[in-house]
């Protein structure tokens, strides 16, 4: 069979089995029959080889030719088929208008940090700047400046997480009160929120890590009546009543004389219950005058200067604020808990 009439029996195979083409997937698999590596026009090249030297160009072009040919017939059909399909498939697709529409979630902050912001704002509105200070921190900002000696029994209260001799996890936001001392001089009113870390059993009173507030004062005639005064006013501000407190004489080496502050347990109104462990009173916060040897180690003349600190325990109020009777609800993610805070 000459090459001539090869090229021509493939021209009347292809125009054949176009006409039986019914959709894309046939033009598909005519493309390769015909234009593949291995296809029926590869094949035709191969026979040009053995033509004669005038032949071959005669036959090269008419091959080519019919290349082009296949190749914008396939082309164009398969556009035409593919389009034909796609508005089959739109026609076929109902959309049911009777099903319920799909649920918007809109995140929303955590309740912890929910209270943290409030708590900031109200310092901030009584003149309070904020400072943070570094969640691991050496022993001496968190121990040894604030007059814990090496061996101070004290550093037991606070079960410490060691990464080595001289680094930790800070166990409550007092270690930025010597770093902000240090950057500024008196009057300095700051407030430090942040996380702790202790190595304390989990239970529904007390985690791992938990958030506080620190706030200090210093000044010239800074007053144990200030501090009490300045304590009573961020109660009744952030529980917008009046809040019943009370303090107790306490003990932390970094002030003098030192107190924890208690609220009035707002699940049980005083009746005792699991969260206040049955006494009737929630303590939320520690506080007390800075020790001197507070003041010396951030450079401040305890002569001269006096000042008051107290640290807000943000997991305790928030338990109070919004009745929560397990401090472990705050860390589980449970969307079904913490759907319940909005903005
Ligand atoms: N840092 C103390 C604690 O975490 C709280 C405190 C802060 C006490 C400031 C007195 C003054 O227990």
């Amino acid at each position: 069979m000459t090459l001539n009439t090869q090229i021509l029996k493939i021209r009347e195979k292809f125009l054949h089995e176009y006409k039986e083409v019914k959709n894309s997937k046939d033009i598909e698999r005519l493309k390769i029959e015909y234009l593949g590596k291995k296809g029926l026009l590869q094949s035709l090249m191969l026979f040009l080889k053995d033509a004669s030297t005038e032949e071959r160009p005669v036959f090269g072009k008419e091959i080519n030719e019919l290349k082009n040919e296949i190749t914008i017939q396939l082309e164009n059909g398969l556009i035409s088929f593919l389009s034909k399909e796609e508005d089959k498939k739109l026609n076929n697709e109902e959309i049911d208008v009777t099903l319920p529409g799909r649920k918007n979630f809109q995140g929303r902050f955590h309740p912890l940090t929910l209270l943290m912001n409030e708590v900031i704002d109200i310092f901030v509105s009584m003149g309070f700047a904020v400072e943070t200070g570094p969640d691991v921190d050496s022993d001496y900002y968190n121990f040894e400046a604030l007059n814990f000696a090496k061996d101070h029994p004290a550093r037991d209260m606070q079960d410490t997480f060691y990464l080595n001799d001289e680094m930790l996890l800070r166990t409550h936001t007092s270690n930025v009160q010597v770093r902000v001392m240090e950057k500024f001089k008196p009057p300095i009113r700051c407030i430090a929120p942040g996380k702790c870390f202790r190595n304390e059993n989990i239970s529904s009173r007390s985690h791992v890590f938990f958030h506080q507030v620190e706030m200090f004062y210093i000044d010239e005639k800074v007053t144990f009546a200030s501090l009490l005064a300045t304590m009573d006013e961020f109660c009744s501000k952030l529980f917008k009543k009046k809040i019943e407190t009370r303090f107790r004489p306490s003990y932390f080496p970094f002030v003098e004389p030192g107190m924890e502050g208690d609220i009035k347990c707002i699940i049980c109104s005083g009746q005792g219950c699991k969260v206040c462990k049955h006494s009737g009173w929630l303590e939320v916060f520690g506080a007390g005058m800075i020790h001197p040897e507070v003041l010396k180690s951030g450079g401040i003349d305890p002569e001269k200067y006096t000042g008051f600190a107290a640290g807000l325990g943000i997991e305790r109020l928030a338990m109070l604020m919004y009745n929560i009777k397990d401090i472990r609800y705050f860390t589980q993610n449970d969307l079904k808990f913490l759907q319940q805070f909005d903005l």
